[in-house]
């Protein structure tokens, strides 16, 4: 696939500092060239809707597959809408969670076979690959004390409880050990500075190959 931009999701459990991290890498990087920031689902108005529908706490009769099939329409949108065309433009793109939410989730999570989604992951990307996703991997424990501190209250699927992010958590890891050229995992439990220091010199260090 042809990109002139660079491609960098974030992927990780449920509060595990993707959205902080995202922030201040943003403040960094913008110094440099403009940075897109996106969110999955959403990012484009038509994913926003989807995105409400998905988090919905009203929506627990949504079913595995189906489920599966709106985080990729979500997806199918915010490739053709905005990643191509501002990766075309050459501008350095930070998606909060892309492909691999969906393997996690649906696929760890739910139970859904992973073929299955890797399939609908070929047809809402179009083959669009990130060219280096960031793991913030964190315990289900630390994560939860920090959304306790933060005071949100939780989402459709936040409220799937633990043993759920701990199967998320697992196949993350399996995904990054099975793709290490593209996947890197930070330790994420280490203090905000570090997390970004960490972070900056991977994003350094892949657009030096590119
Ligand atoms: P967020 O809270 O990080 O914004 O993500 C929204 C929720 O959607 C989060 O619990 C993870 C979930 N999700 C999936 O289950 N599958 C996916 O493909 C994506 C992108 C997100």
């Amino acid at each position: 696939m042809r990109q002139r931009g660079m491609f960098i999701s974030l992927e990780g459990i449920d509060a595990c500092g993707k959205s902080t991290l995202i922030r201040r890498l943003k403040a960094v990087l913008d110094a440099e060239g403009e940075v897109i920031c996106v969110r999955e689902p959403g990012g484009t108005k038509v994913s926003e809707q989807i995105r409400d529908m998905l988090l919905d706490v009203r929506n627990h009769g949504l079913l595995p597959r189906a489920e599966a099939l709106l985080y990729a329409a979500a997806r199918a949108q915010l490739v053709d809408e905005l990643l191509l065309p501002v990766l075309a433009e050459g501008k350095l793109v930070l998606a909060d969670r892309y492909l691999d939410s969906t393997i996690a989730y649906q696929g760890q999570g739910r139970g859904l076979d992973e073929d299955y989604l890797d399939h609908i992951n070929r047809i809402c990307t179009g083959g669009l690959i990130p060219d280096l996703t960031l793991l913030l991997d964190v315990t289900p424990d630390i994560a939860a004390q920090r959304k306790r501190l933060q005071g949100e209250a939780a989402d459709r699927l936040e409220t799937e409880g633990m043993a759920f992010q701990t199967r998320v958590r697992e196949a993350y890891l399996r995904l990054a050990q099975a793709q290490p050229q593209r996947i890197a995992v930070i330790d994420a439990s280490q203090d905000e500075d570090a997390v970004l220091a960490t972070a900056l010199e991977l994003i350094k260090a892949r657009r030096g190959e590119k």
